[in-house]
């Protein structure tokens, strides 16, 4: 028989010496939605039949599914069945999969693994990373900005806040031509302080979809090492731009010139593991005394906010990555996701030319990755969202990878129909 709590008068009654109006929650403010998952919320509300997502960054077949990869699903099956437990693991994750993502990323065999220089762990996705990241660097150097691109994906600034960091903008994109701006980006960085850290998008901007050349690359590389500037590369799309390697070239570059820089990777998107929450951390350090320092730091700051990351993503990925047969099969269903993307742009730049558009949207096929801006105004996404029901961030950043067969038609209708306002 249940014998009420001395303790608990089941009622919430003010405590003696408590005044009315000075609750805790009073301060707090109703927030807007968020930018990007507010629009996504909006788009699954919506019954119309003719609606089209284009915000979220998610891959879809051009049946609209986002698919679960043949080489994910059949590691999963294999694990599943061979699983033996699921005790704890470690902070830092799995190991197996903190050395294949550490190969993935920098190249077998690249300088600063050999040298065992780079401290990982295992994070929960790439914002997980990010997290974890910002508050390893803010520990490192309490009064460090971190400088993002104007514009950048919308989660960076409150995420990095939260971490302690303070944060400053460089200009990135040049809005009428559809560009990297490098001069000024190359005129804002050389103004950065020493030990402040510089956050770049390894590969397939997010949002704008230009991405730095080689070369330029190359030309920051020696900035941040002649200043001391501290890279931070932001790496959630590998595989998505020109090739696993290929899109790899700025994070390896930056490894091999400059002493210390940070890499938070993703595995939402390349593996399709989005709600898995999978990411990775690496600390590039100078030496492996400092590399160790930084480890035990890492897995201090992870085990200060969720404790360990969840595990079964990871042990996917860790299969995934050492098998060599299903390896060669996620490496064909990158390829296919890329070669999907690249040629979505191309249809859809088409599809508006057919329509007798004037505005020149020749940009979309140049740029990389799943985002580019329309470039149109706020007023025209709400009106595409509201009359056409074709969804996509407020800064009208769209996701290629929302087009298919059975839409492309209606959604360049209905851009050409707002662009005449
Ligand atoms: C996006 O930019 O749409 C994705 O990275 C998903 C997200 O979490 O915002």
């Amino acid at each position: 028989m249940f014998e009420a709590s001395p303790y608990y008068t089941g009622r919430f009654d003010q405590p003696a010496g408590l005044k009315e109006g000075i609750r805790v929650f009073e301060s707090l403010q109703q927030l807007p939605p968020d930018a990007i998952i507010g629009i996504m919320a909006l788009f699954r509300a919506d019954d119309d039949k003719r609606k089209v997502d284009l915000s979220v960054g998610v891959f879809m077949e051009d049946d609209g599914q986002t698919p679960v990869l043949e080489s994910v699903r059949k590691a999963e099956l294999e694990l599943l069945e061979q699983q033996k437990t699921k005790t704890y693991v470690a902070i830092a994750g799995n190991a197996g999969y903190n050395s294949g993502m550490q190969e993935l990323v920098f190249g077998k065999g690249h300088d600063v693994l050999r040298d065992q220089r780079v401290a990982t762990v295992q994070s929960p996705g790439g914002s997980g990373g990010l997290s974890v990241a910002g508050h390893l660097l803010h520990r490192a150097k309490p009064n460090a900005s971190v400088h993002v691109s104007s514009p950048t994906w919308p989660n960076h600034m409150p995420l990095l806040k939260l971490s302690g960091l303070k944060i400053a903008e460089y200009p990135y994109y040049d809005y009428q031509r559809h560009l990297v701006d490098f001069d000024r980006m190359v005129g804002a960085v050389e103004k950065i302080p020493a030990g402040d850290i510089l956050l770049l998008h390894g590969c397939c901007h997010n949002p704008c979809g230009a991405d730095l050349s080689q070369e330029q690359w190359r030309v920051l590389a020696e900035i941040c090492g002649r200043r001391g500037i501290v890279p931070f590369v932001d790496f959630a799309y590998q595989g998505l731009s020109e090739g696993l390697d290929e899109d790899a070239y700025g994070a390896r570059l930056m490894a091999e010139k400059v002493p210390e820089l940070v890499v938070v990777a993703s595995c939402s998107k390349n593996f399709g593991v989005y709600r898995e929450r999978v990411g990775s951390v690496f600390a590039v350090c100078e030496d492996r005394e400092t590399r160790d320092a930084v480890a035990s730091n890492l897995a201090n700051v992870a085990r200060g906010i969720y404790s360990m990351p969840p595990d079964h993503g990871a042990a996917i990925i860790d299969r995934v990555l050492h098998d060599a047969a299903l390896r060669k099969l996620w490496v064909s269903e990158v390829a296919k996701i890329r070669e999907r993307i690249n040629g979505l742009r191309g249809l859809l730049v088409a599809k508006l030319r057919e329509r007798g558009v004037e505005r020149d949207f020749s940009f979309i096929e140049k740029e990389r990755g799943m985002f580019s801006f329309l470039g149109i105004s706020k007023e025209q996404v709400i009106r595409l969202r509201e009359e056409f029901h074709v969804y996509m961030v407020e800064s009208s950043r769209i996701n290629l990878a929302g087009i298919n067969s059975s839409n492309v038609d209606y959604v360049a209708d209905s851009i050409a129909e707002v662009l005449k306002t």
